[in-house]
């Protein structure tokens, strides 16, 4: 098959590799010259995906796999094309589609008879059909499901490691008709391989689940869920705070009943996934009070682990405080909704003067986020926020005059923290 990917980002690209990888004749098509230029020097955009670099030279190397700046000539020489440009979201939960609907645009513009189009970006239900049909159709003056085939397919892999995801999770489509959808199974099933799993109720593979609108709410589903499940759990450690229970005992007793999946408790849900899933799912659906009331929890967890601090410490008022960790979660470089932007808020609302490390992060980049780093300043407290690997050794005498440490994931090694008040959510 020609395939063309739309966006090389940190999903597109190795999707690409991955089809590619498969035998397929892939173009990827993205708005960025500098990742086409990269790409076609089969050199990695971004680093931290496992064997993309690998992948991506062998698969580069073979002619199999190029890039483009031209969507629309991309999509005329393709049979099939997956589109995995992102959506964003607003704290409201309205999403923007002003990206994604450039690219539909240069889809439809390229669209011949016959081919396929698989939306893979994570979408408010009812998109694919109310919002990508028309568009397309309207573009390319071409009949959504007699003239081409249309289907959206979640993307559920985690960075890093995408192509081992790929080969474990079910891949799940739903069509805007059966003829699309079965179109889609085929290729799916051309472009992935499964591992085998016994504990799925049907086998591992491609999942046809009837309709775009189903496919699209189950990774809103999936995510929320998760979400929610972290609320509640965030709403017992709040409790157990109060009563003076471990609430990390408590979840692993709970859990060793088959039917209870409680998730950890936390100072904060970052990322791009966990907290914007439920936004876009309450803007299809605002009366899911469950869900909207599990994101305000989350929300404001940053804020209560300030307020942990507070109660151990005493006034925060010119406190200088260390932020430990300025990624959304332990080993990967993002910052997206990171729990430091409101650990950060949360202190300046105290007076405190919050500095900020990271050992993904250099100062220069701390900065460019509007965060301070920490460059030795003075510091007599901590709040860990990441649970970055290193952290696990951290130690007192790594930071001499911190007095209290609140470690928001429990991470350190209380062995390590001796002599200094050391504070953990639901502990
Ligand atoms: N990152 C994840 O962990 C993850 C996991 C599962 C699903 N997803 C889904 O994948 C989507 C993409 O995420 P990502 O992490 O790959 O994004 P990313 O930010 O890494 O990359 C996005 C790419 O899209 C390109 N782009 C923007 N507008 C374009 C256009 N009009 N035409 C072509 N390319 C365009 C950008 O230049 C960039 O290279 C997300 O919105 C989400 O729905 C992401």
């Amino acid at each position: 098959m020609n395939i063309c990917v739309v966006a090389l980002g940190k999903i597109g690209l190795p999707l690409a590799v991955q089809f590619a990888a498969k035998g397929h004749k892939v173009i990827g098509a993205d708005v960025n010259e500098n990742v086409v230029g990269l790409v076609n020097a089969a050199t990695e955009p971004f680093p931290g995906e496992h064997d993309l670099d690998v992948k991506l030279k062998e698969t580069v190397g073979a002619g199999l796999l190029s890039a483009t700046t031209d969507t629309t000539a991309a999509v005329a020489a393709s049979d099939a094309v997956v589109v995995v440009v992102p959506l964003f979201v607003d704290a409201e939960g309205v999403p923007d589609f002003g990206w994604m609907d450039s690219a539909t645009k240069a889809i439809a513009a390229g669209l011949k008879p016959g081919t396929l189009v698989s939306y893979e970006t994570t979408l408010p239900v009812g998109t694919t059909r109310t919002r990508w049909a028309p568009m397309l159709a309207e573009g390319s003056g071409l009949t959504p499901g007699d003239d081409f085939h249309l289907v959206f397919s979640p993307e559920r892999v985690l960075t890093g490691r995408v192509f081992a995801d790929l080969r474990r999770y079910p891949k799940l489509v739903g069509g805007i008709d059966e003829a699309s959808a079965k179109r889609g199974v085929e290729f799916y099933e051309a472009v992935l391989d499964f591992d085998e799993r016994e504990d799925l109720p049907r086998p591992n593979g491609v999942w046809d689940l009837g309709t775009a609108e189903a496919s699209e709410l189950a990774k809103l589903a999936e995510t929320t869920y998760r979400d929610v499940n972290i609320g509640l759990a965030n709403q017992f450690a709040r409790f157990a705070d109060q009563n003076d229970i471990d609430v990390k005992k408590v979840i692993e007793a709970c859990n060793s009943q088959p039917y209870s999946h409680i998730h950890q408790p936390g100072i904060a849900v970052g990322g791009h996934c966990i907290p914007i899933y439920p936004r876009m799912y309450l803007w299809n659906d605002p009366e899911a009070t469950v869900v909207r009331a599990a994101r305000e929890a989350n929300a404001a967890m940053p804020a209560y682990a300030v307020d942990l601090l507070a109660a151990a410490y005493g006034d925060l008022d010119g406190v200088g405080v260390l932020v430990l960790g300025a990624a959304y979660r332990g080993g990967v470089k993002e910052t997206a909704f990171s729990g430091v932007f409101g650990v950060v808020e949360a202190l300046k609302a105290r007076g405190a003067v919050p500095f900020v490390s990271d050992p993904m992060y250099t100062a220069e980049e701390l900065t460019a986020h509007g965060l301070i780093p920490h460059e030795g300043q003075a510091v007599t407290a901590a709040i860990l926020q990441a649970d970055h690997a290193e952290y696990r050794e951290l130690a007192a005498a790594d930071l001499p005059d911190v007095r209290v440490l609140v470690d928001g994931r429990r991470t350190t090694d209380p062995a390590n923290w001796a002599g200094v008040r050391r504070v953990v959510i639901g502990g």
